[in-house]
């Protein structure tokens, strides 16, 4: 038996322009996990392997046969994880097996549920068929799987959660890892609406086209609040980073990937004593984030569920 887990991750700073190249910050969030466990049935794999092949997921009710599933149009995105990581592995026939998929990262929620069952996916198919598959080659396959999902996406979600370490992101470019030389605490709050990542992206792209001079201007403004941020971070100056979370928010706001949910709980969480708060993610949905003196954590919390979270996360970046 086999099994592997990969945590949720948020974006701390640089969501949305990372896709054009420029920096973005991301960090685990260890608090939601999604596990996976694979183990051979000695089931009698018979003509078709992937009839043998049981897929279960409890959280969203799937209990099928993987052949169900990739029989699906378009097929299911767990079957499509598993038939990828099989051909990576170069296993084109392999024993009946089951997997076993378990996750407490909210969905569409901008924490990365995807890509983290894609990463405990690959590791546990590796691991079950003794093939070990270095990070580098775990974080290509998933962001392969990303594609497959996002359209456009800039591959931040996928090396975030393979690498489970802070990253200062750039798209194409070798993992770079930053430092915490003071912990801070956030507040990760749930609109508990689905974030259309795809269609925020994709409408931001089509203003892109439109005025291409316009929009690499504010993107370069988000690449220098990211800059400064990874600067405070590495300092452990974190009273800098309120205000620059403030201003990321403006700019998302500028890029119509915000929305009045986020905006509501962006307002509670700085009236309820926030230092700074923006959404994270894809937006239009999903999570925000607030930045918090530990001591008004609680109070914060309290004040975004009062506002509509539907969850909220207390999280200390280190
Ligand atoms: C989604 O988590 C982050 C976006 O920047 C899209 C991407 O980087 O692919 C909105």
């Amino acid at each position: 038996m086999a099994t592997a887990s990969a945590p949720g991750k948020i974006i701390l700073f640089g969501e949305h322009a990372v896709v054009y190249g420029r920096p973005a910050l991301a960090v685990p969030v260890t608090q939601v996990q999604a596990k996976v466990t694979a183990e051979k049935t000695g089931q009698d794999a018979g003509k078709n392997w992937a009839d043998a092949v049981l897929v279960q997921a409890a959280d969203i009710g799937l209990s099928s046969p993987l052949s169900r599933l990739l029989a699906d149009s378009p097929p299911h995105p767990l079957a499509t994880v598993i038939e990828k990581t099989l051909q990576r592995l170069g296993i084109d026939h392999p024993a009946a097996f089951q997997v076993t998929i378990r996750s407490s990262i909210p969905v569409a929620s901008g924490l990365g549920s995807g890509a983290a069952v894609s990463v405990a996916t690959i590791r546990a198919l590796a691991e079950l068929f003794e093939r070990p598959l270095p990070a580098e080659q775990v974080n290509e396959l998933a962001y392969e799987i990303e594609k497959l999902h996002h359209g456009t996406p800039s591959g931040i979600d996928n090396t975030v959660i393979t690498y489970a370490k802070p990253v200062y992101f750039v798209r194409g470019q070798p993992i770079e890892t930053f430092s915490v030389a003071q912990p801070f605490s956030l507040v990760i709050a749930d609109t508990g609406i689905a974030a259309p990542t795809r269609e925020s992206v994709g409408d931001l792209r089509k203003l892109w086209q439109a005025d291409q001079s316009r929009w690499e201007a504010v993107f370069e403004q988000v690449g220098e609040i990211v800059r400064q941020a990874r600067q405070a971070i590495e300092s452990g100056e974190t009273v800098r980073l309120g205000p620059l979370m403030d201003a990321n928010q403006a700019l998302l706001q500028q890029m119509t990937v915000s929305s009045p949910e986020l905006d509501r709980l962006v307002l509670a969480a700085k009236t309820a004593g926030a230092d700074g708060a923006k959404l994270s993610g894809g937006g239009r949905g999903g999570n925000m984030i607030a930045l918090v003196q530990p001591q008004s954590a609680e109070s914060v919390a309290s004040a975004l569920k009062a506002a509509g979270a539907k969850q909220t996360i207390i999280t200390t970046i280190r």
